[in-house]
């Protein structure tokens, strides 16, 4: 079996679903449930055996090795993570203790479980660290797309967070022999996704009839990849990615930011149109910027595509229509996740934001 942690997230929980869909191979899924992570994600399993899901934290380090102990995983692939941009600028505090410390705690038992195992077992263990482009930083318009050798230069403490976290799980390689993996990813979309992040805030925003919030001039370039399309790039590295090595997973889809929103726009006036006859770009609405915006993410994906042979399956088109009636097609899941909590959010980023 495999051992996973933030399972109960957007990414995490599209890689259990899409794992069980294509495998036998059982899945420890163990997740600290922040307000990002939501057990409904996983109920089509229903009582399946295949999973077993553990409520509790990364940084919990006799958890952790007690789990590795009892199940004998071969391998750890490690998704929990806080994952906002905006939540970092406003409480950094907890992307270090969990992105920092908490994938500290999960590498110190890795090491301590995969030392022991038998030779074969351990030649064969992997640990496998989901990270992101952002960590490389901001792109000028013009500059070659990040491939794995781009320089280091994280911009906020998310990004900081996640950078210090593929720090770490490097040395593990280097200073311990650790089989790690490392992939960088490029911005995800697709069903299940907290609404928060720019898509499901928009299509949830719009339905509601609420100001759609761009911030800035909305030019930001994003390179966007659907979510299955990231977990089948990491089931292949998982497979046959080398020990040590980093792979960078993007869409080839570069995007600016007030593009995807008219996008969505369009795409609800044709299958959920508004009832007053008008279009839903009418409810987009410019506000103030993001502390240290990043302009331009956007991967250079030629090292996984020759090396091991992905490339993703959807495009934006068909990606994106998917991801709109998915949501369309759960309003009850909406309505779940769009608690008090929720709200506290809304108006704590939003509420400040000059118009
Ligand atoms: P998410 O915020 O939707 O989910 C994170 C999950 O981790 C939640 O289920 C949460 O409960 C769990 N978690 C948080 N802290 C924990 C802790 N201390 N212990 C155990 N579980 C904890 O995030 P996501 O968008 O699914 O991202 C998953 C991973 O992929 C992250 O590491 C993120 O940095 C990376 N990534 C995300 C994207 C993207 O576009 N969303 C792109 C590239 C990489
Ligand atoms: O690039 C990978 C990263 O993509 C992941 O590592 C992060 O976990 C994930 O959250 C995402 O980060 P971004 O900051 O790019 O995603 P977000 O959806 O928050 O914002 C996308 C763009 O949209 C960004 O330029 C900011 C802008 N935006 C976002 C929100 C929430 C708006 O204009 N308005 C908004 O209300």
């Amino acid at each position: 079996m495999i051992l996973v942690t933030g399972g109960a997230g957007f990414i995490g929980a599209n890689f259990v679903l899409g794992w069980l869909a294509h495998s036998d191979e059982a899945i420890i899924n163990l997740d600290k449930l922040t307000y990002a992570g939501n057990r409904e994600n996983l109920c089509s399993l229903g009582n399946d055996p295949r999973h077993v899901f553990v409520h509790g934290d990364i940084n919990d380090l006799p958890l952790i090795s007690g789990l590795l102990a009892r199940y004998q995983p071969r391998a750890v692939v490690h998704f929990a993570a806080e994952s906002h941009v905006d939540r970092s600028l406003h409480g950094p505090e907890d992307f270090v203790q969990t992105n920092i410390v908490g994938t500290f705690r999960l590498l110190e038992a890795a090491r301590g479980y995969w030392q022991h195992l038998p030779a074969e077992a351990a030649r064969r263990f992997r640990f496998l660290h989901v990270s992101t482009d952002e960590v490389y930083g901001s792109l000028a318009p013009d500059e070659a797309a990040f491939d794995e050798n781009h320089r280091y230069r994280p911009n906020s403490p998310y990004s900081a967070s996640k950078a210090a976290s593929d720090h770490l799980v490097r040395a593990y390689h280097q200073s311990y022999g650790l089989p790690v993996l490392t992939s960088n990813c490029s911005n995800n979309y697709g069903p299940y996704q907290f609404p928060e992040k720019l898509i499901p805030l928009m299509i949830v925003n719009a339905l509601a009839g609420k100001p759609l919030p761009v911030y800035g001039d909305g030019r930001q370039i994003r390179d966007w990849l659907y979510v299955e399309d990231h977990c089948a790039a990491i089931r292949r590295i998982l497979e046959a990615g080398d020990p040590g090595e980093t792979y960078n997973v993007g869409g080839w889809n570069e995007k600016p930011n007030l593009e995807i929103v008219h996008t969505l726009c369009a795409l609800l006036d044709e299958l959920c149109p508004r009832s007053d006859g008008k279009p839903y770009s009418e409810q987009i609405t410019r506000v103030a910027d993001r502390p240290g915006h990043d302009r331009r993410y956007a991967i250079d994906a030629r090292k996984i595509a020759r090396q091991l042979g992905w490339r993703p399956a959807e495009t934006f088109a068909t990606g994106i229509r998917k991801t709109v009636l998915w949501y369309l097609d759960n309003p009850d899941w909406i309505s779940d996740v769009l608690s008090g909590a929720y709200r506290d959010w809304v108006d704590k980023n939003y509420g400040e934001r000059d118009r």
